[in-house]
């Protein structure tokens, strides 16, 4: 009820906000990398496997997108990450040695939990879920399990639990880089230092609302948008463009911006506003020129940098800068400020936030 909202207008707003607290939570007590955190017998398995295989659906299969990125360059595992509606039903190649990874808000989605039966049947025994609800189907399933702590998330646009789903499978990838002889002290210390500043790194994005508002008040007017981002951050545009559709019906297609060329710059006209998604990491440089394939051809380029991003402003081209740089948690940030530009886009529209039309909580039926 509107007690519970407090200064919020939708829970899906109360829950953006919560996600400094919430992502708190979910590390709280980890003082250092531990492989118990994940149970009993997670040292054993961590030390056999020698691959990951990650199943989800939906927002929490862009938690896994992501992970693959962390995984494959912090622990030098191999990893892949499959849409368990996909999975279930497609004749793959097992091997004995993968810690099958299942990540989900509410560990009770159909699809995800028949996809964990499925390579289990296939002879791969190593199963661990990342999941925000302790008394869950996919918690009893599961060998082992990292409980998220984002509390009930009531919004059907999730938020908060996939942030907090992002800082439980950073915390997996140091704990795999470590078995894996992949993590030096120093490195475990600068790690852990970043995690436990990120409830403050995202109060200062969320400070970011008065700007985003702004662009949200011009993206209401349009019916389509595309979405770019490079390396670790294209799931986070995947996710931008899921929760733009999901709560303001307007169409978004998320690109990695190398492939612009490869078809959506075909669709660019000044009524495309474009997301770009800037941090100032490696491929800074590649995406700029990406940036300026766009701005050739008319379209609106609508920039989340980071304050050190050198990119300027001008015509056809807004930007709104992100506080510091983050490394590689990095996706944690900017996925929060797209989903304030959802959020705030949806409003301006006046949708049903919390209850998109045809759209449930939790599927758990095929
Ligand atoms: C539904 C929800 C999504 C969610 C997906 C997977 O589609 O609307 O927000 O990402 O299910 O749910 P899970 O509970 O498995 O994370």
């Amino acid at each position: 009820g509107a007690a519970e909202l407090g200064p919020y207008r939708h829970y899906m707003q109360k829950e953006i906000f919560e996600q400094p607290r919430v992502i708190g939570d979910t590390l709280e007590g980890v003082t250092g990398i531990m492989p118990e955190l994940f149970g009993d017998k997670a040292y054993k398995i961590f030390k056999d496997i020698d691959r990951v295989l990650i199943l989800a659906c939906g927002t929490s299969y862009y938690a896994g997108l992501t992970a693959k990125y962390w995984i494959e360059c912090i622990a030098k595992l191999p990893v892949n990450v499959e849409i368990a509606s996909e999975y279930r039903y497609r004749d793959s190649v097992p091997h004995p040695k993968t810690l099958v990874v299942t990540i989900s808000q509410s560990g009770e989605t159909a699809d995800t939990l028949a996809a964990l039966k499925h390579a289990r049947s296939l002879g791969m025994p190593y199963t661990l879920t990342i999941c925000n609800v302790s008394t869950s189907a996919m918690v009893r399933e599961c060998e082992l399990a990292y409980i998220t702590r984002a509390g009930v998330e009531v919004g059907v646009a999730s938020t908060k639990a996939f942030t907090t789903q992002l800082a439980a499978l950073f915390l997996l990838t140091l704990t795999l880089a470590q078995v894996n002889g992949r993590l030096t002290d120093e490195e475990e210390a600068s790690q852990l230092k970043l995690m436990r500043h990120l409830p403050v790194a995202i109060s200062a994005v969320l400070a970011l609302e008065p700007q985003i508002i702004a662009w949200a008040e011009e993206f209401a007017r349009k019916e389509n948008a595309l979405f770019l981002g490079r390396g670790m951050h294209y799931p986070i545009a995947l996710e931008g463009a899921l929760k733009l559709k999901e709560i303001s019906y307007i169409h978004a297609e998320a690109y990695p911006a190398g492939e612009l060329k490869h078809g959506p710059l075909a669709l660019v006209t000044e009524e495309m506003p474009v997301v770009t998604i800037a941090p100032n990491d490696a491929l800074l440089e590649k995406l700029k020129s990406n940036m300026q394939e766009v701005r050739a051809r008319g379209g609106q380029l609508y920039v989340f940098a980071d304050v050190d991003s050198r990119i300027t402003s001008g015509e056809g081209l807004h930007v709104i800068r992100l506080p510091e740089h983050y490394g590689d948690l990095s996706p944690i940030l900017h996925v929060v400020a797209l989903q304030l530009l959802a959020y705030h886009t949806a409003l301006a529209r006046g949708t049903d936030v919390d209850k998109p039309r045809n759209l449930a909580k939790s599927v758990t039926v095929e």
